[in-house]
């Protein structure tokens, strides 16, 4: 049985993530974060961890010796720019903190989402490749893209397996996200489930990558599993399943709630969202790890609609 730490675990990804290794992998757990939660089950078990504090982190590695550690503990690109030197301390230093303490205690594996925050706006809007030399003009973006230099620093001088998937959007329904660009795919479709209006704060043919959290963890699971000698890449890899405007989803969620109503009032999120690429070059991720998707956006908002 190996031994996995997750740090952020009480996020919208670290409520999926759990299910899913729980369900593939014969694993004991230990979930860690600022906030609390009870975290049921058997080999499940919960500790604080600030991963801004060096010292802390490197307690709890110690005690807990890790096989492999899910980093997902994070400032996201709205609650960023709210407060940037938060941003920079969580995702760089803390990142700094897992990674220094991945290598002292000997971890065979860690994962650590990027994101499309990493591109600028003069990036390409279509097909944004993994390489790339945009400024990205997030705080969010910054940290991430500086954190996946720190990834193949990481793997070239101490040889550790940092492993990255610049994720798109992620819809997902058990934990609600709170502080993203992307967020509105999901508060509309919430929006919908109650049968309530939506007030989106994008303009309606606001274009961004997007992914069903199933998709995106069935790959990160089999990204984790892919054969060291394939990667070819070790800053981070590009994944997405389709593009999203809000129109588009509001003309999805109509086939499953004809009634919904949606009206747009754009606030500072638009900015953020002009910035990033409308689509990313999946290519690498296909050929290195066998990258592939199930959802579309109908399939997508039927789930949702269904679980929520
Ligand atoms: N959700 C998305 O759509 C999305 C898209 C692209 C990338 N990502 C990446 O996935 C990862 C997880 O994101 P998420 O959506 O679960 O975010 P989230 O905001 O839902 O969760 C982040 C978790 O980190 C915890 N945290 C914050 N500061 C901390 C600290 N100092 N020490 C320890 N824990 C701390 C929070 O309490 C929270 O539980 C992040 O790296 C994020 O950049 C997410």
């Amino acid at each position: 049985m190996i031994k996995i730490l997750i740090t952020g675990s009480n996020g919208q990804v670290g409520a999926e993530l759990i299910r899913i290794i729980r369900s593939s992998i014969d694993a004991e757990i230990l979930c860690t974060d600022i906030t609390q939660r009870t975290v049921e089950g058997d080999g499940i078990s919960f500790e604080y961890l600030d991963v801004k504090s060096r010292e802390l982190t490197e307690k709890i590695f110690e005690k807990f010796k890790p096989d492999q550690v899910y980093h997902l503990a994070s400032i996201l690109s709205a609650s960023g720019e709210k407060d940037p030197y938060l941003a920079y301390s969580v995702n760089l230093t803390g990142t700094v903190n897992v990674l220094n303490a991945c290598v002292k205690y000997n971890v065979d594996k860690v994962f650590v989402p990027s994101t499309i925050g990493v591109f600028g706006p003069d990036a390409p809007k279509e097909n944004a490749p993994v390489r790339h030399s945009s400024i990205p003009t997030t705080m969010y973006g910054i940290t991430k893209a500086a954190a996946e230099m720190l990834f193949q620093y990481y793997f070239d001088k101490y040889g550790l397996d940092v492993r990255s998937l610049r994720y798109p959007g992620l819809i997902s329904y058990r934990v609600p996200p709170t502080a993203g660009t992307t967020d509105y795919a999901v508060d509309m479709i919430r929006h919908a489930a109650k049968n309530a209006p939506y007030i989106c704060y994008l303009k309606e043919d606001t274009p961004l990558p997007m992914m069903y959290m199933q998709d995106a963890m069935e790959a990160t699971i089999k990204y984790m599993h892919a054969d060291s000698k394939n990667l070819t890449i070790r800053t981070a890899y590009n994944v997405m399943s389709y593009t999203l405007t809000p129109e588009m989803l509001y003309d999805s969620i109509k086939k499953f709630k004809p009634n919904f109503e949606v009206r747009y009032n754009p606030d500072f999120r638009q900015k953020i969202a002009e910035s990033w690429p409308y689509s990313l070059d999946i290519s690498d991720s296909k050929r290195d790890w066998g990258f592939s998707f199930r959802y579309d956006i109908d399939k997508t908002v039927e789930d949702m609609l269904a679980n929520l």
